[in-house]
């Protein structure tokens, strides 16, 4: 569930998103990541779940087939604009319900799905929902590389008070996202970073590979 009540409502216009990303350094954190974790390769197919305005093809490389769905249709509305000229660049609206039964021929074979601060606004059966429909997406071999907000057994009090800021309701701690994830997939290491914010916040990569 996302809370986007009183001031936390800007952050539905697609210009006020990125533009707080920017701020608090989320967009060099999406920059970090596709170097040390996505590791896109031009002519990859790939899914991002939860996609917003699709700030993360910018890191991609040039000549990837790219599909995001969001459920805001602001988000994908201006995705669709800015990638217009792109044929290679697919948005679609809606949540992972929607297409895990119906598995579109876009969304199948990807060498990659990334999911990028999805998760911890979705309850423990969305969350399980937009996993399966992950594994159902991926090519053999294909990689899921997920980047979520996390609890840690200890943690700054500042980082805590920033975590339950969030507008996502279910940032979880570490031991949940293992059991989450373990669920779905067998095998999945997972990574914790600090210091990629200029704000105090902790994040958790979940890797796996079919
Ligand atoms: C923190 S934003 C991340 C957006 C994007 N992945 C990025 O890296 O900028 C979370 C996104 O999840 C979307 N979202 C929330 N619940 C969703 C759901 N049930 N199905 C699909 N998208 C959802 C929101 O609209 C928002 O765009």
């Amino acid at each position: 569930m996302q809370d986007d009540r009183g001031l936390k409502r800007i952050f539905t216009l697609s210009w006020a998103y990125n533009l707080f990303q920017d701020l608090v350094g989320a967009t060099n954190s999406r920059k970090w990541v596709a170097e040390h974790f996505w590791r896109a390769q031009p002519g990859q197919r790939i899914i991002d779940l939860g996609c917003g305005p699709a700030t993360t093809v910018h890191f991609l490389p040039a000549g990837v087939k790219y599909v995001g769905f969001d459920v805001s249709d602001k988000y994908i509305a201006s995705a669709r604009t800015k990638y217009a000229t792109d044929p290679d660049k697919t948005f679609l609206v809606g949540v992972p319900e929607d297409f895990v039964n119906h598995l579109p021929q876009q969304m199948q074979n990807a060498d990659l799905v990334i999911i990028n601060g999805l998760l911890h606004h979705l309850d423990d059966a969305e969350a399980l929902t937009a996993l399966k429909l992950a594994r159902k997406s991926l090519a053999p071999g294909g990689r899921l590389v997920c980047l979520e907000a996390s609890f840690l057994v200890s943690q700054s009090f500042w980082a805590r008070w920033v975590l339950k800021q969030d507008r996502g309701q279910n940032v979880r701690n570490e031991p949940e996202w293992k059991a989450l994830v373990s669920k779905v997939f067998d095998k999945f290491e997972t990574y914790i970073l600090t210091g990629l914010l200029r704000i105090p916040y902790t994040l958790i990569v979940i890797e796996t590979r079919l």
